[in-house]
Order: structure tokens, then C-alpha cells, then sequence
């Protein structure tokens, strides 16, 4: 089972917002309604977002009935601006645009343009799969048996056409017959941990225990966690990375109780053009996803809300990161990029 499909013109996706009660699968059949699962977090996860951006083109190319290579760009461009609007911080979904974009602008006709875009949707999510598995093996290494892992958000099979990334690296591990154990943090407010994290791992009989966020430091002085293992959005080529909001928090307190904090991100979640972690663009979401919880109102009306989506967690508190290329310490991510 796949996060998303290309599948009969239409995007296929599990709609994350209904997990764990269901597992229900929606069809978008045009860029618009991908864009709107997207805003409405159905898919979420930097990686899946690139395969979904693209996805959205191939739809609109397609349906299209553009008879000129001009028209069919001028249709693909107008649907990337609008998928290109619905989150800033992953990478990932630029990306995503940009090879599907290119795909079309490189075909000397409307009919290949069309096949290329296709070709390249369904091209980013069987890399995506590979790239997983591969740090999955890289990542494994560094994990031993009685490890506790902490992991925060989802960055699972979920957030990624199938696999994952974080979690890529707990599933290698555990197949390899590595006992360890994993502690997922709530994640508020959407709680992609709770809800995503302990549904994918549950499913795979991988030991996980839910926390709430704020209980990671009183873990940590306990000497009850022993590797932190996230995913980021977005890597500064500094090595600052970008990762859902309480990351940050989780990279402090490791450091300061000396628990190794690795980042598993593929090297498409890399932005060499951006230098530092100060200039990657965070999104703040509505005040409701914090003002309610599973449709129950919890903070008295008319009370102020602060909603930032993401974090920066500077390079010098992350041990290493995991691609698929390789292990790294984050001052030598660009040795990754030589060729
Ligand atoms: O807001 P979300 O759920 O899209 O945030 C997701 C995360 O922060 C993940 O950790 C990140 O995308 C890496 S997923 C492999």
C-alpha cells in the first residue's frame, strides 16, 4: 500500500486526517484538488509532497486538452502555481514542480510533453521508495540493540510515497533483528505522532510507546532515551534543518543530556541555495488546529494564537545526518553534492 498513486487520470491518496479510525483512500482528478488535500494536511510529509506536486501536473497534463506544447505549458505552469502556494517550507514540493515542469519543457511536442510529465511523476515516486530504503540501510547501522529510539511527528511510510525516513531507519533495524524500542511524541497540534506514527509502527509490531511532547526532557535526565532520529523539510547547506515545531526543543534537551540527534532527510531535502537556517521560510497555519482539538473547542474564544508549523534546529545540535548517499556530519553535507 502506497501513500499516493498515479492511477486512471487521478491522484489516489490515504487521507491522513481521518487516521487511525480509518483508512480511507481520495481521488483528485485535477491540480486544485491536490492542492487543497495538501492545504488540508490529507497528505503531508516533506517527500510525499514532491511526489504529489508532481503528480498534480501529470493530472493536468493528462486531462488537458491543449493541442499546442505552448498551451499544454501554459496550463502546467498555472497548476504549479497553485500547488506551489500551499506550503513553504518542504523543499521537497519545489522540487517536485520543478522536475515535472522541466519534464514537459524538454519534449518537442504537446503529446510528449504530456507522456514526459507523467513519466517523471511516477519517476520521483519509485526514487522516493529506493531512497528511503537505502538510508534505511545507512541509518540502521548506527542503531544496536536495547536502543530507545525518540522519534517526533511522522516521518514514516506516510510522509513519503512508502517507507519512510526516520522511521526507514527503525524499520531496517528492527529487520535486521535489532530489539529496539521507539518513543513517539504526541506532536501537538495535529498530532501526526499519535495519530501516524504509532498507527505505521504499530502495524509493523515495532515496539512504540506515545509520549506528550513536554514529557521528552524528564525522558531524557532518566537516561530513558538513547538515539533521537527525525525528518527535516528543508536542510540549509550550513546542515540547519527545518523539521516539524518541537524539533528544536528535542535537539536542545539531547544535547544537553548527551543523547545522539540524527536528521534522515534524502538528499532532495538538501537546499544548497539557501545558506542558512535563518532564511528558510517557516509556515504558520491556522489558529483553529490549535483552538480545537478533533472538532473539541479548548481554549476560551477570543484568545490569542501563535501557530508555527516548523522549527530551524542549528547544525552545530545535530550529530549527523542520514541520506541516501551516506552518513554526514552536517559541516560536511556538501562533500554529498561533489561529484
Ligand atoms: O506538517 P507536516 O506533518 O507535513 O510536517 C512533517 C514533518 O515535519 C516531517 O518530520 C518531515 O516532513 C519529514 S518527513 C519524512
Amino acid at each position: 500500500m502506497r501513500t499516493i498513486e498515479l492511477w486512471d487520470k487521478s491522484v489516489i491518496l490515504i487521507d491522513q486526517t481521518k487516521l487511525p479510525q480509518k483508512l480511507r483512500f481520495i481521488r483528485c482528478e485535477n491540480a486544485e484538488e491536490v492542492a487543497r488535500a495538501i492545504e488540508r494536511m490529507q497528505v503531508r510529509g516533506a517527500p510525499v509532497l514532491a511526489a504529489a506536486a508532481a503528480m498534480a501536473l501529470a493530472v493536468t497534463a493528462l486531462r488537458s486538452r491543449a493541442r499546442k506544447k505552448g498551451q499544454l505549458l501554459r496550463e502546467l505552469r498555472r497548476a504549479a502555481e497553485l500547488v506551489r502556494r500551499t506550503r513553504p517550507t518542504a523543499v521537497n514540493l519545489s522540487v517536485g514542480l520543478k522536475r515535472a515542469l522541466e519534464a514537459a519543457q524538454g519534449a518537442p511536442d504537446v503529446e510528449r510533453a504530456s507522456e514526459a510529465v507523467v513519466k517523471e511523476a511516477r519517476r520521483i515516486a519509485e526514487e522516493d521508495v529506493k531512497v528511503n530504503k537505502k538510508m534505511g540501510e545507512n541509518g540502521a547501522k548506527l542503531l544496536r540493540n536495547g536502543d530507545v529510539v525518540l522519534t517526533h511527528c511522522n516521518a514514516g511510510a506516510l510522509a513519503t510515497v512508502d517507507y519512510g525516513t526516520a522511521l526507514g531507519v527503525v524499520r531496517s533495524a528492527w529487520r535486521k533483528g535489532k530489539r529496539i524500542k521507539v518513543i513517539a511524541t504526541e506532536t501537538r497540534p495535529l498530532l501526526q505522532g499519535a495519530r501516524l506514527t504509532a498507527w505505521e509502527l504499530k502495524r509493523d509490531g515495532i515496539p512504540t510507546t506515545v509520549v506528550v511532547d513536554s514529557a521528552v526532557g524528564h525522558l531524557m535526565a532518566r537516561g530513558e532515551v538513547t538515539k533521537v532520529l527525525v525528518g527535516a523539510d528543508r536542510i540549509a547547506a550550513n546542515g540547519d534543518a527545518a523539521n516539524k515545531i518541537g524539533t528544536y526543543t528535542i535537539a536542545v534537551l539531547a544535547k544537553e543530556h548527551r543523547v545522539p540527534f540524527y536528521v534522515v532527510a534524502p538528499t532532495s531535502s538538501v537546499d544548497l541555495d539557501t545558506p542558512t537556517g535563518k532564511t528558510i521560510s517557516i509556515e504558520y497555519r491556522a489558529p483553529r488546529e490549535v483552538e480545537f482539538i478533533q472538532g473539541k473547542r479548548i481554549l476560551p474564544k477570543g484568545v490569542k494564537v501563535l501557530n508555527p508549523a516548523f522549527d530551524v534546529t542549528p547544525a552545530r545540535l545535530i550529530t549527523s545526518i542520514v541520506t541516501e548517499r551516506g552518513v554526514v556530519k552536517p559541516d560536511k553535507l556538501k562533500s554529498l553534492f561533489k561529484s
